[in-house]
């Protein structure tokens, strides 16, 4: 396939557009990624020059492309269990989270739905008596492509095999030739919505606050500013004593607020 040439003019544009609507920071040097990356989503427009689609996203009211733009500049990679180290964290203190038997935690860059759905499958293996719990977890993300595979909750054969036969057993069933579906009481208390970290309205929230935040391994393509503004806004949405978990190679130093580092890359509100 042949790359259509990006101008440093239209790269510019990209940046700041990208900047402003995504959160993500660019460096000069990602002009390359940019035209390499976005050049199939052209070609897949009908679009003959990159000129065309800074006009497209300059009359894109709606932000109706942000979803294909924030997937094609950032990265979607997740799976099940990741960041082992945290899971045994929560291993240990999870009876002392979440008042009355009521648990409320949001995936806040929840991708093809992976996280959420340990998250889910870890509460029904080390909360005994969880079918008397009530239970909710947020699951959101910019991309629409990935909430429409994490709401399907369909998995290849490799993903799987990658959890232990227990799990296997407990939380899946064969759906196609090569794939393996969460099975619904699983999927039952986790919702999936569209929502933009950086540009979203946090009104939607109203009053309700979590016990645990997870925003895992997005932040790192935040700038300071960014990272702040956000970290704040968790701040806020979490109980006294919540906890936030972000990805072992994102770090909130000088920018900790009111949240105290507990274990690796988790931080409780105090
Ligand atoms: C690398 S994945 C992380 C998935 C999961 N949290 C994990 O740690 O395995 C990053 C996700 O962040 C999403 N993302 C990027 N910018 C975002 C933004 N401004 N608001 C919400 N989600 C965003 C991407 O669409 C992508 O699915």
């Amino acid at each position: 396939m042949q790359t259509l040439k990006l101008k440093k003019s239209e790269f510019d544009f990209l940046k700041e557009y990208i900047y402003n609507n995504i959160g993500i920071s660019l460096s000069e040097q990602k002009i390359y990624l940019v035209q390499g990356r976005l050049s199939k989503r052209l070609k897949e427009l009908g679009l003959s020059s990159f000129e065309e689609y800074c006009k497209l996203l300059s009359d894109d009211i709606k932000r109706s492309e942000l979803s294909y733009l924030a997937s094609l500049i950032s990265t979607n990679v997740t799976s099940f269990f990741r960041e082992e180290s945290q899971w045994r964290f929560l291993e240990k203190n999870i009876e002392t989270i979440g008042l009355n038997k009521r648990l409320r935690i949001w995936s806040a860059a929840s991708s093809t739905g992976e996280e959420p759905y340990s998250i889910n499958m870890f509460l029904h293996e080390h909360i005994t008596d969880i079918v008397n719990w009530d239970v909710k977890i947020l699951a959101t993300d910019i991309s629409t492509k990935v909430l429409k595979i994490a709401q399907a909750g369909e998995y290849k054969t490799k993903a799987y095999e990658m959890l232990s036969k227990r799990y296997q057993i407990k939380y899946f069933t064969k759906a196609g030739l090569d794939t393996f579906a969460i099975k619904p009481f699983i999927k039952k208390d986790i919702k999936f919505r569209l929502f933009n970290l950086v540009t979203g309205d946090y009104k939607v929230f109203g009053g309700k606050k979590f016990d645990i935040i997870f925003c895992r391994n997005v932040m790192i393509y935040f700038d300071k500013k960014t990272q702040n503004e956000l970290v704040a806004k968790f701040y806020n949405l979490l109980n006294m004593g919540g906890y936030l978990f972000i990805g072992s190679s994102e770090a909130l130093t000088d920018i900790k607020q009111g949240f105290k580092l507990v274990s690796g890359s988790i931080y409780k509100k105090v």
